[in-house]
């Protein structure tokens, strides 16, 4: 081309970047690369190797080596025996082998960025100036977090040997965003790279143990999802770090449930790119650019759906179109390319048959009038238009260079076109005004939100999803919690959950807040406004009128209670377990006592015939608590409660399925809850506690009788009851959300955001504690809970449907549902409009949750995993319960012009 017909035309000419240095790397270790193990080259134990093509000629690589079982125990067993040492290294070691590793990372850029793109077939200008600068700052930053350890995250211990596995569309920076903090907390970590993009992790290792990092620190092992299901299932690694599909992050989630495993996922998006009529229409298109066609659109937070308002929709449509004819597709070691290969045949074939099935269903494909390269795995540019909600390219993730676009014609449209998708990964929003892009972005459930620009990232921010999306965050402080644990967990302290024993309840009542005891050995209220001495107002539970056990008033012979034993069953409380749940003086209504013969005789008489009068007692059989008020159980049955030494206690409803969906469809309708203010969400858990307070020892006396424990322990779980409201009262409004610092002209915000519905299934360990310290985080978050109380000792949460009638809770806040505790918790999990659930415990319930939970991919905590004293405040309460109930939504937003 002549230097006239270049100023006429102005194109480009090539700038291809030169590929020399890696292919003599490639050569110098041809034919094939083995697995990273102890800082060594290993082959295959199976011998099997794999080719590694370059996508934009279809040539191969090198080989690479198919990990078998062997080579995934080798790696791990160098990855265990590497832990102690690496974990227990001053924070200041890591530190200084974290910045050897980001040097390293800068020193061989070039090599780094040119076989990353012979590899996956990215532009070289993109794993020039961004993958690569990406993974020398992550290891930067986490170099960082290594040095601070002790002193920001106390208290924290490394979770074990990390198990990495990650896709192919940013090889060397998906490396990064696990391996880098995983070191840097003191792990010790196996990576599994993509099979169609190994071989930069093996060069990455390479470089690493140059660097001096000690053998076994870091493991690589290649192979296809073969060897990922491998390392997921090996029974030594303590933790999965998972990015890909959804898909397999599903089959993840059921391979690892009950296992204790501590997993985090960072799946697939369908993210929506918001354009309001006051955006600046030129920048929303550079934006467009870089949402969608930036790595041909194999990026897990791509803005695949154009969300466009009406009014502008026609000019911002022809700008895109004028745009998308300049953009440069082609040979991507060039330059001046925008656009380079799709990583493999197979992923060509998917978005050629995606888009031909959106055709299909009525959209309009336009694509530039420019042809792509005929070699090679090229697929240009896409633009759909005519696109349904409900379409296949409204909802599937193409993962390629097609994007959706859409109309909407006021904010409320926009926000819920853009969460019209299980997915939540990151959406973008274009306006100049920083009202509508701030309260659009609020709005949005996802983990990232950009305004007025898109796909930035920084180490300092953390990066992850709402929803399908996955859960956990790679980056920043919060990224950081995924590869620690409390220490305490590391101490053995409790051997098992099993429920208290009849008369030694492991409780010290001196561990509880101070208690005055009233004369005559009446315990005396916290509460001013509460009598110290209630004396002798109570029943005694063999004389409560038995209640009918079917809701329809008729009897089932099955739960015909034994007379029982007159003396209380915490033994030594036998002066004093007199109260019973019947109204108190206090509240002016009869009084009732025992007929202490009859007492004796175990007689289940209901009265006694005393100083009270001749009344049985007031049926108070507790129903379940939904929607602010107490509703009859669908089932119509109700079940019994005995103490531990079988008498009968009373009864609570039995809940079934169909109670769990009106739980949760009322906590759904509690969703205002999150928006209220902080301090008010304050105020009603005060409020609880007052209430609760008002009636302490009739809840201490619950717990006594229901579980023979002795009424100090009562006392000692009521009082730190009330104390674990006041508790998360006060972080209502203290659990801030950060300005992280990234390199972003403006701040990015990073707010602690609820779940939406919460699961939170109890153990039986305490009643009411058990309950309450975690109810108590999750809506002081802003969360809705449906509870499922203690199975065995519900009535004490059956109790408090009256504290939280009089206490201002708002409607569908907190729903509690009685019954069969495993059969509740599974529907729980299945459930795809719970977002998240709590399980306290750890047996073969907490695996069938995590197994149930893979439908929508709900977040689970197996909060009794390992077994957890919810009484000690180090292990009951704290900072822990508050980012359970919360995820990180990171809001960039630039500022100047
Ligand atoms: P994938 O999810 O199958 O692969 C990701 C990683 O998981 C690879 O290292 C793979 O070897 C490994 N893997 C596969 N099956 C496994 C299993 N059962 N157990 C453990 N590890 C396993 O993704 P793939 O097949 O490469 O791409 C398929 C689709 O997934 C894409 O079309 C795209 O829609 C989506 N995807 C999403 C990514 C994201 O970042 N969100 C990244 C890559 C793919």
């Amino acid at each position: 081309m002549s230097v006239a017909e270049i100023f006429e035309t102005m194109a480009y000419g090539p700038a291809p970047e030169s590929a020399t240095e890696a292919r003599r790397w490639l050569d110098a270790h041809a034919p094939a690369l083995g697995h990273v193990i102890a800082n060594r080259a290993v082959p295959p134990s199976d011998g099997d190797y794999f080719e590694s093509v370059d996508p934009a000629t279809g040539k191969p690589l090198i080989k690479i080596a198919q990990g078998g079982a062997a080579d995934v125990d080798a790696a791990v067993a160098a990855a265990r025996a590497a832990f102690d040492a690496w974990s227990r290294a001053p924070g200041h070691v890591r530190a200084r082998h974290l910045y050897a590793l980001a040097r390293a990372v800068q020193r061989h850029a070039r090599l780094l960025a040119v076989l990353e793109t012979l590899d996956n077939g990215k532009p070289i200008r993109e794993s020039r100036d961004i993958d690569v600068p990406l993974v020398a700052r992550h290891f930067y930053y986490h170099a960082g977090w290594a040095q601070l350890l002790t002193d920001e995250f106390p208290g924290q211990v490394p979770v074990g040997v990390v198990g990495a596995i990650i896709p192919w569309n940013f090889p060397l920076l998906m490396l990064a965003w696990k391996v880098a903090p995983a070191l840097a907390a003191g792990n010790t970590v196996v990576l599994k790279p993509a099979e169609y993009t190994s071989i930069t992790a093996v060069l990455f290792a390479e470089l690493a143990r140059e660097a001096g990092l000690p053998p076994g620190v870091l493991n690589v092992v290649t192979g296809d999802g073969r060897t990922g299901e491998l390392l997921v299932a090996h029974p030594g690694v303590d933790k999965i770090a998972f990015t890909g599909s959804t898909e397999v992050g599903r089959a993840i989630r059921r391979a690892t449930a009950g296992t204790g495993k501590r997993l985090s996922l960072e799946l697939g998006g369908k993210s929506p790119f918001v354009v309001f009529d006051d955006a600046d229409l030129d920048s929303a298109v550079e934006g467009v650019v870089d949402a969608i066609w930036f790595n041909q659109g194999q990026v897990c937070c791509a803005g695949s759906r154009l969300l466009m308002q009406e009014s502008v929709a026609p000019r911002l449509l022809d700008k895109l179109r004028a745009r998308m004819e300049r953009l440069r597709v082609g040979d991507p070691l060039d330059k001046a390319v925008d656009i380079g290969a799709i990583v493999a045949p197979v992923q060509l074939q998917r978005i050629r048959e995606l888009v031909a099935r959106g055709e299909g269903e009525g959209a309009t494909v336009w694509q530039p009038s420019w042809a792509c390269p005929a070699e090679g795995l090229f697929y240009p540019p896409t633009l759909v238009t005519d696109v349904a909600p409900a379409s296949t390219l409204a909802r599937v993730e193409v993962f390629g260079p097609v994007i959706a676009a859409m109309t909407f014609r006021t904010k409320g449209e926009a926000v819920a076109l853009a969460n019209n998708t299980p997915y939540g990964l990151a959406a973008s929003v274009w306006s100049e005004s920083v009202n509508t892009s701030l309260d659009v972005a609020r709005a949005i459930k996802a983990g990232t939100v950009w305004i007025n620009c898109t796909n930035v990232f920084d180490a300092a921010s953390g990066f992850g999803g709402y929803r399908e999306s996955g859960f956990g965050r790679e980056g920043g402080r919060e990224g950081l919690y995924e590869y620690l644990r409390p220490a305490w967990e590391s101490i053995s302290h409790l051997s098992s959950l099993a429920p208290p024993p009849v008369a030694n309840w492991p409780l010290d009542p001196t561990r509880g807040p101070t208690v005055q005891r009233a004369s005559g050995g009446a315990w005396g209220d916290a509460s001013p406004q509460t009598p110290a001495n209630h004396g002798a107002w109570g029943s005694m539970d063999t004389a409560i009128p038995r209640q009918p056990n079917h809701a329809d008033g008729s009897l089932d012979p099955s739960h015909e209670p034994t007379a029982q034993p007159a003396s209380p069953p915490g033994g030594e409380e036998e002066t004093t377990i007199d109260e019973g749940w019947l109204p108190s003086p206090a509240h002016g209504k009869a009084r009732w006592t025992v007929d202490p013969a009859a007492r004796d005789r175990g007689s289940s008489q209901p009265w006694g015939g005393g100083e009270g009068g001749p009344y049985p007692s007031i049926d108070r059989t507790p129903k379940l608590y939904i929607g602010g008020k107490q509703a009859r159980p669908d089932s119509g049955y109700s079940r019994p409660v005995l103490a531990p030494d079988g008498h009968y206690v009373g009864e609570v409803g039995e809940g079934n399925r169909k109670d769990i969906r009106n739980a949760v469809e009322a906590a759904h309708t509690a969703a205002g809850w999150a928006a209220t203010t902080a301090h008010a969400r304050a105020q009603i858990l005060y409020y609880i506690a007052e209430n609760l307070a008002a009636r302490a020892d009739e809840f201490a006396t619950r717990l006594a009788v229901m579980t023979g424990a002795g009424r100090d322990a009562g006392r000692v779980e009521v009082e730190a009851s009330i104390e674990r409201l006041f508790t998360y009262a006060a972080w209502a409004d203290k659990y801030d959300g950060l300005v992280h610092g990234t390199p972003l002209r403006g701040v990015t915000l990073a707010v602690n955001e609820p779940i939406g519905v919460l699961g939170i299934i109890c153990g039986d360990r305490y009643p009411l504690l058990g309950l309450i310290a975690l109810v108590a985080p999750a809506i002081a978050m802003g969360n809705a809970v449906v509870a499922v109380p203690s199975e065995r000792y519900p009535l004490a949460a059956a109790d408090l449907y009256q504290v939280l009638d009089t206490s201002d809770v708002p409607a569908g806040v907190v729903n509690i549902v009685t019954g069969p505790r495993d059969t509740l918790a599974g529907v729980l999990a299945e459930h795809d409009d719970v977002d998240a659930v709590w399980y306290d415990s750890a047996g073969a319930g907490a695996c069938e949750v995590e197994l149930a939970s893979a439908g929508n991919l709900k977040r689970t905590w197996i909060v009794g995993r390992p077994p957890r004293d919810l009484l000690d405040p180090a292990q009951g309460q704290g900072r822990e319960f508050l980012r359970e109930a919360t995820q990180v939504k990171n809001i960039w937003v630039p500022t100047g012009d």
